[in-house]
């Protein structure tokens, strides 16, 4: 089977879909830098797959760290390239720490891929590349807007990025899975978010009020132009997220008239409200949320959720897990974590 090189992933999704990677009989080579994840996880991903994997805990902004992987693991065929930092907000606060390690790890790894004769790469996108969209669903054909944060922008030069390089390279070739908004865990209970710092997404801010390691919910503004007032977002399933992660590998690695960069958006295909992200909480695990209104968060936009026909279209992928999944899992992980 293909070895895949997957950098982050010792992180949320990236752990999810080493499981999923060796679950489907792929050799993985994990490179990670444990600065948003614990050491933990890769025991974890091992138990959950019962195969081993390679581990390198380098930072791959240190090119020469990473061209010793590539010279050590000289046979991978494909890489899944999450490492990058995620905070909005500290993103606003900090924004050279951005564009330093996603865009300068980015070009690193491109580097590095000269080594090897051909790769095939999918990409961490998301949904913020489409800035406050005019119509939803959204698809992969609307237009791209200007990044609402420092963070934001990193996503959008690394599509940039990879476009320009895939273009110019035919033994290079990209799929951005553009994510909505991940959450869920691992059924097993073994695997969740687990930052390094404190949550800071809706759905285990919920699960942490259920669980009583946090007073009450704050719910980020109610005069939003929506059904209810709150933001809409489009809610996935980790799980099936890691999915189509390796559906888009098989893609590429199974076809050799597809050629250049292409985005694929990865959501449900559904906008939820907040309030309904708090009513679907209570109702699938019984516990009932304190929650109090609050200001806008700055830069929120008011709704987004996908247009997912791509996905399924060129992957065969849709999701298969619900919103009670979502929000069990989640629950079970953060009272058992
Ligand atoms: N929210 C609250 N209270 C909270 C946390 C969130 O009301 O304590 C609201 C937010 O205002 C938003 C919704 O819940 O309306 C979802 O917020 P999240 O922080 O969970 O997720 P975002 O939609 O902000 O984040 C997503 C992706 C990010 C991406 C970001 C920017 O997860 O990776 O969109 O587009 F950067």
């Amino acid at each position: 089977m293909p070895k895949i090189l997957v950098t982050g992933g010792n992180g949320y999704i990236g752990s999810h879909t080493v499981v999923e990677l060796l679950n489907n009989g792929y050799e993985v080579v994990v490179v990670d830098n444990l600065c948003n994840s614990k050491p933990y996880v890769k025991d974890r991903i091992a138990d959950l797959a019962d195969r081993p994997f390679g581990f390198y805990q380098i930072d791959i902004c240190n090119l020469n760290d990473l061209k010793d992987v590539f010279h050590k693991e000289s046979d991978i065929s494909g890489i899944i390239h999450f490492a990058a930092h995620l905070f909005v907000e500290e993103s606003v606060e900090n924004p050279i720490k951005y564009y330093q390690n996603n865009i300068v790890g980015l070009l690193n790894l491109i580097e590095a891929t000269k080594l090897l004769p051909k790769v095939d790469v999918v990409f961490s996108s998301s949904c913020t590349v489409y800035g406050n969209p005019d119509e939803v669903p959204i698809s992969e054909s609307e237009s791209i807007k200007p990044a609402m944060s420092p963070y934001g922008n990193t996503k959008k030069m690394a599509e940039e990025i990879l476009r320009d390089h895939s273009m110019a390279n035919a033994n290079f070739r990209t799929t951005a899975l553009r994510y909505f908004n991940p959450i869920g865990a691992h059924h097993s209970g073994k695997l969740g978010e687990d930052p390094l710092g404190h949550h800071t997404h809706l759905v285990p801010i919920i699960a942490e009020v259920a669980s009583g390691k946090r007073e009450k919910l704050m719910v980020f503004g109610n005069d939003y132009p929506t059904r209810d007032g709150t933001c809409v977002r489009d809610y996935i399933h980790v799980c099936d997220l890691a999915n189509a992660h390796v559906k888009a590998l098989e893609y590429m690695l199974g076809n050799d008239q597809i050629s250049g960069f292409d985005a694929i958006n990865i959501g449900s295909g559904n906008g939820q409200t907040v309030l309904e992200v708090v009513q679907a909480f209570e109702r699938a695990t019984g516990q009932r949320i304190n929650y109090e209104l609050a200001p806008r968060r700055p830069g929120d936009v008011d709704r987004i959720y996908a247009n997912i026909t791509k996905a399924t279209r060129l992957l065969g992928w849709k999701p298969e897990l619900d919103i009670d999944d979502m929000m069990v899992s989640t629950y079970n992980w953060e009272k058992n974590k």
